[in-house]
């Protein structure tokens, strides 16, 4: 048998498990935008400016080139404005409704198990001492990645997704919560793992990290 290459777990921060899931994770990204930006756009429906751009940009789509070009302008347009503030907005909009990513479904539980086989496989007897969850979101795998830690500093930008998740956990004396955002506060204090996933990839200007 191959020995099975670990990776390192002293510091190890991962964003996907493997190419398959990071595809995956950029179609569910691709899909929030989408929500997320349809969602302001109610917001703005009722100017007559913006139901001419609608229907205009309705036309244009039409045609595949126009389409991929109008794409990669609202993706360029969406990465220029990014920033700490707009983050925030999207992500407490995103939070009015309780489990926004669908959590619960077989797929995404299916993710949570991936992620733990891959804790396992970095350290296959034990748990890491000190550990930083980033982007907890609603706590529903911070409460399985916990039986994996001493302690598990659980932070994310969203306080409405922090409060469920508290309430989520609350059964768990070895989670703290905290309100943090990836891109602009430090981290404090040292850490055996720190987990980041399905987060990332709302950091649109990554020198801002
Ligand atoms: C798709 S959820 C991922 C939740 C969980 N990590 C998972 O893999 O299921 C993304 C989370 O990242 C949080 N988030 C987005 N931008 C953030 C930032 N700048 N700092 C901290 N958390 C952020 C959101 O509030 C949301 O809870």
């Amino acid at each position: 048998m191959p020995a099975v290459e670990r990776p390192p777990f002293a510091a190890a921060c991962f964003v996907s498990c493997n190419t398959q899931q990071l595809a995956f994770e950029r179609i569910q990204f691709t899909l929030l935008c989408g929500h997320v930006a349809i969602k302001g756009a109610n917001l703005r429906k009722q100017g007559a400016l913006y139901s001419t751009y609608r229907s205009t940009r309705k036309v244009l789509e039409k045609v595949p080139l126009f389409r991929t070009a109008i794409g990669y302008m609202l993706e360029i347009k969406s990465t220029v404005v990014d920033s700490s503030e707009r983050n925030r907005a999207a992500v407490e909009e995103n939070f009015q409704e309780p489990d926004p990513y669908g959590f619960a479904r077989d797929l995404e539980q299916f993710r949570f198990q991936r992620a733990l086989e891959f804790l396992r496989l970095a350290k296959p007897d034990g748990v890491f001492p000190s550990v930083l969850g980033v982007g907890c979101a609603e706590g529903m795998f911070t409460r399985m990645l916990a039986e994996r830690c001493g302690t598990l500093l659980a932070v994310d930008l969203s306080a409405i997704a922090l409060q469920r998740a508290k309430q989520r956990c609350s059964d768990r004396s070895n989670i703290e919560f905290a309100e943090w955002d990836v891109r602009r506060d430090p981290i404090n204090g040292t850490f055996d793992l720190i987990v980041a996933t399905g987060v990332l990839e709302y950091i649109l200007r990554p020198v801002y990290v």
